[in-house]
């Protein structure tokens, strides 16, 4: 994050490449699962569990960290309360806004769409991958019911000028609403929990504005191609578009380095290559990024407590689309800023992942070439929490995986292959470049009114120099990084 004249430098030479930087690690073909420590047919055929990045702790072990720490680990009512609730509001150091908050949300649960029952260890996204099943649904029928079949668009409405999902009647799609929400505001799209956050619902919103919007720029190029065809062909470059944004924007922006990430897959046709891929449990558990939530939620001169907020599509009629962008988030990492209202979701983290018997915290980070941590003050870089989480669990070898996560110090697809990625995939060169400069603003500007300077930002940035050094050590490797380009 440093000498941005020699970045500069670095960034005009085309040979670094995030997802080649540390995919070695990850192990592929996949290996585990929460009930095979070993290595079978079941455990990579299976599609329905999470992999796993390590086997689970075995059975047998003297300790439920394996031979470290307490015979049996603290209450994870004590471990929340103690280390991860918030006490004060802590912003994102990097200054990132609600709008990033929500966009990581909306991305990732195309992913991580776990199974209630049978449980956490298992995925109903058995694609494993950027497929926008979230835009599109998961299964075809899903799909079908979405899409209008004329004029090769999704299914839409207009309300005051504004286009907007259908609604739940108009689909027969299944959707999660309270019954006391009304059935003009129970909006229907491809990820059946959407109707959550009205956050979720501005980007469910914008990308299939974006899908009727890059279908229209196709049938111009295209008369003769089918709705069939228009259809394939739009969503295969909103996936293009999604993962271009992802890298460019996303990753970049929580990286924070001046080192800037470039999405090319040419750079990987040379190499050995795999376009296939299996999300992990931890994956999953790491993204629990809900300090990335404030007490309230304030869009304009109105403030909205949780009760209010969820589940009201509403909001997004009365404020329009792009009113996250002035709230700061709070700060993912530094421990105790989980607000309380999502309180069962934290502690339920901690309970899922003593379910399934993950690891202790550094066995993952040697897995990743990562220094393991000798100290609990080494790990959070004060004495407080450190203090706590020894009283927690007395060897720093025991220490848990999602606690830790979040408390350690700051830190600052198919389609890519050679047969896919080049301009006739995308219905030529037009397509090809609609890909090639997607951008989480022009996503935005193009289909929304009103049009954020940096969507991702606040407009105040504030870097708190004194938290953000440690984890840069490490730099080349990034428990984020890591977890979004390689399962990318
Ligand atoms: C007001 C906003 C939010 C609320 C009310 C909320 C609430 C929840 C709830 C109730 C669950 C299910 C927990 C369980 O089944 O154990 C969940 C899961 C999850 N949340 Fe949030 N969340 C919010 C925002 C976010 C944000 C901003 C992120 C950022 C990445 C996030 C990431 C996740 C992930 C990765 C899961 C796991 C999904 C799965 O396994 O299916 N959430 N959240
Ligand atoms: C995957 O494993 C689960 C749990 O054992 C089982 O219920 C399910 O039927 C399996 N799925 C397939 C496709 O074999
Ligand atoms: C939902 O938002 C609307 C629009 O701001 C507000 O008037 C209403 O009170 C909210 N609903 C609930 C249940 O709080």
């Amino acid at each position: 994050s440093y000498f941005k004249g020699v970045w500069n430098i670095v960034n005009n030479i085309p040979f670094l490449y995030v997802l080649t930087f540390r995919s070695h690690l990850i192990d592929s073909p996949p290996t585990y699962n929460v009930h095979y420590g070993y290595k079978n047919w079941e455990a990579f055929s299976n599609l329905s569990y999470y992999t796993r990045a390590l086997p689970p702790v075995a059975d047998d072990c003297p300790t439920p960290m394996g031979v470290k720490g307490k015979k049996e680990l603290s209450d994870s009512k004590e471990v929340f309360e103690n280390v991860l609730l918030r006490r004060k509001f802590l912003p994102d150091p990097q200054g990132t806004n609600m709008m990033f908050a929500f966009f990581a949300q909306h991305f990732t649960h195309q992913i991580l769409k776990s199974d209630r029952n049978p449980g956490p260890a298992f995925t109903t996204g058995l694609g494993h991958r950027l497929y926008l099943s979230h835009v599109y649904g998961e299964t075809l029928d899903r799909q079908h019911k979405l899409r209008l079949f004329k004029d090769r668009k999704l299914k839409y409405q207009v309300i005051d000028g504004e286009v907007y999902p259908p609604i739940v009647k108009d689909t027969q799609v299944e959707m999660i609403y309270p019954p006391h929400v009304p059935e003009h505001l129970q909006f229907a799209v491809g990820q059946k929990v959407f109707g959550l956050v009205p956050g979720l619902m501005m980007y469910a919103t914008i990308w299939l504005q974006e899908h009727n919007r890059v279908c229209d720029v196709l049938k111009q190029e295209h008369p003769e191609w089918d709705d069939e065809w228009l259809f394939q062909t739009s969503r295969l470059i909103l996936i293009g578009e999604t993962i271009k944004i992802v890298i460019e924007d996303y990753v970049q922006h929580l990286n924070g380095y001046h080192f800037k990430l470039k999405f090319d897959p040419e750079l990987l046709f040379n190499q050995q290559f795999q376009y296939q891929n299996h999300i992990s449990s931890e994956f999953n558990t790491l993204y629990h990024w809900h300090p990335l939530l404030p007490d309230t939620f304030q869009i304009h001169d109105q403030e909205y407590n949780y009760q209010q907020f969820i589940y009201n599509n509403s909001i997004l009629l009365k404020h329009g689309l792009t009113q996250f962008v002035e709230q700061i988030a709070g700060s993912v990492f530094g421990g105790r800023n989980v607000p309380s209202p999502v309180q069962a979701v934290a502690k339920a983290s901690i309970d899922h992942s003593r379910n399934m018997k993950y690891q202790c915290f550094n066995d993952y980070h040697k897995c990743f070439n990562l220094k393991p941590y000798k100290l609990f003050e080494e790990l959070t870089g004060e004495k407080e929490m450190a203090a706590e989480l020894e009283a927690l669990y007395c060897d720093i070898d025991a220490l848990e995986f999602y606690p830790a996560f979040l408390v350690e110090k700051l830190l600052g697809n198919p389609m890519c292959s050679p047969h896919y990625w080049k301009p006739s995939t995308f219905g030529g060169e037009e397509g090809f470049k609609i890909i090639n400069t997607a951008s989480i603003q022009s996503l935005i500007c193009r289909n929304v009114k009103g049009c954020p300077f940096d969507p991702l930002l606040t407009k105040t940035v504030t870097i708190n120099a004194s938290t953000s050094h440690s984890r840069l050590e490490d730099i080349n490797s990034t428990v984020l990084l890591k977890g979004h380009s390689t399962e990318l």
